[in-house]
């Protein structure tokens, strides 16, 4: 499926929730969270028609998402039925990893073939300030499961914090040298609870850079938004995701769906669009997806005040 500016689209995050084991201070509030009815979100058997016909339009690769998509009962299943549909090359996962130390054995099993982790500080008091709670040696315990079964490549997802965890990117960065790990350091994004970190100032990937000259830039295996840099005698690599110093939307290959069943071609824009009523009719679901995909916006605004923006918090749309 190629979209009007010639871009292929074949890799689809899928949001199974919206809620989540943690609250992590730049995406969900504490408290006043609108609790979901089952109808409201989409079902599992919603879920596979709809991964079916993406597949027929050229979808490869699909990432679960949340909110925290292990708090998702059956979830194991639908990997597995994920993994039985013709097309799926790559099913993947994004998680806060609390749950992994459990559940990585079944969902590898399952047909799970890799995970990316959110993890913003090594200091455990500093985790359970940002998460709201979050057990620090838990989600390591979950790494050290993925690592040992064989759940590779491993990705760790680090949110640059301003004041907070700008003084352990050395840390993060020396992980990389006994184990095989994908660092990344993203910017923060000014969406929902982000704004509030964004609006004191954000770290930018080229600050970082610049501190570190034992980066050298190399060419990444696989497509993905992250610049991928290696350091001598290191196992793992670094990698930024700069949505805001150098967006990637020329060659934004994804669309996104919502745990109530939108479809968000954009992340940052408002444009939505309802599939739900379409789930059981695929015809008219190809039809509407081809359209809704052709028209995905050309890029986003992020760094101006816009009225296209998006209104919903990172836990609605899984980033
Ligand atoms: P890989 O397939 O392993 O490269 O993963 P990924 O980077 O596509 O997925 P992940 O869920 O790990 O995303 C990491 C961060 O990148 C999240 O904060 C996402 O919001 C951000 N991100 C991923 N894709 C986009 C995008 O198209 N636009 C923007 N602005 N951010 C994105
Ligand atoms: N800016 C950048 N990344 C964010 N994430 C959540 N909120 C933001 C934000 N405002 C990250 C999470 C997770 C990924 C899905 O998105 O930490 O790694
Ligand atoms: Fe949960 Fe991830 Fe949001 Fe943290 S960033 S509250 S772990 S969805």
């Amino acid at each position: 499926m190629i979209d009007k500016y010639g871009r292929q689209i074949d890799y689809a995050r899928i949001s199974i929730t919206d809620r989540c084991n943690f609250r992590c201070r730049y995406c969900m509030p504490e408290k006043g969270i609108e609790k979901k009815t089952r109808d409201d979100i989409l079902r599992f058997e919603e879920i596979i028609p709809l991964i079916k016909a993406l597949s027929k339009l050229g979808v490869k690769k699909i990432r679960f998402t949340g909110g925290e998509p292990l708090v998702m009962k059956n979830i194991t299943e639908l990997i597995y039925k994920t993994s039985q549909i013709e097309g799926i090359k790559d099913i993947a996962l994004t998680t806060n990893g609390y749950l992994l130390e459990d559940m990585a054995q079944e969902l590898f099993d399952a047909g799970l073939k890799r995970v990316n982790i959110s993890l913003d500080t090594l200091d455990a008091e500093k985790f359970k300030y940002i998460t709201r709670g979050g057990d620090l040696l838990k989600v390591l315990r979950g790494i050290e499961k993925c690592l040992s079964i064989g759940l590779t490549p491993l990705k760790i997802n680090t949110v640059l914090i301003k004041d907070f965890n700008d003084m352990e990117i050395i840390d993060f960065i020396n992980l990389t040298k006994d184990i095989e790990l994908n660092v990344r350091f993203i910017e923060m994004m000014p969406i929902g609870e982000g704004k509030q970190f964004y609006d004191k100032g954000i770290i930018t990937a080229n600050q970082v850079i610049e501190r570190i000259p034992q980066l050298v830039p190399i060419k990444s295996k696989e497509k993905t938004v992250a610049k991928v840099f290696a350091i001598k005698n290191h196992k793992g690599n670094i990698g930024f995701i700069t949505p805001l110093s150098c967006k990637f939307c020329d060659e934004c290959n994804k669309i996104r769906i919502t745990s109530t069943g939108t479809l968000k071609p954009c992340l940052h824009s408002k444009q939505e669009i309802n599939l739900k009523p379409y789930l059981n009719n695929e015809e008219e679901l190809l039809s509407l997806l081809k359209i809704s995909i052709f028209d995905k916006p050309k890029e986003h605004f992020l760094s101006e005040e816009n009225v296209t923006r998006t209104l919903r918090r990172m836990n609605q749309i899984g980033g």
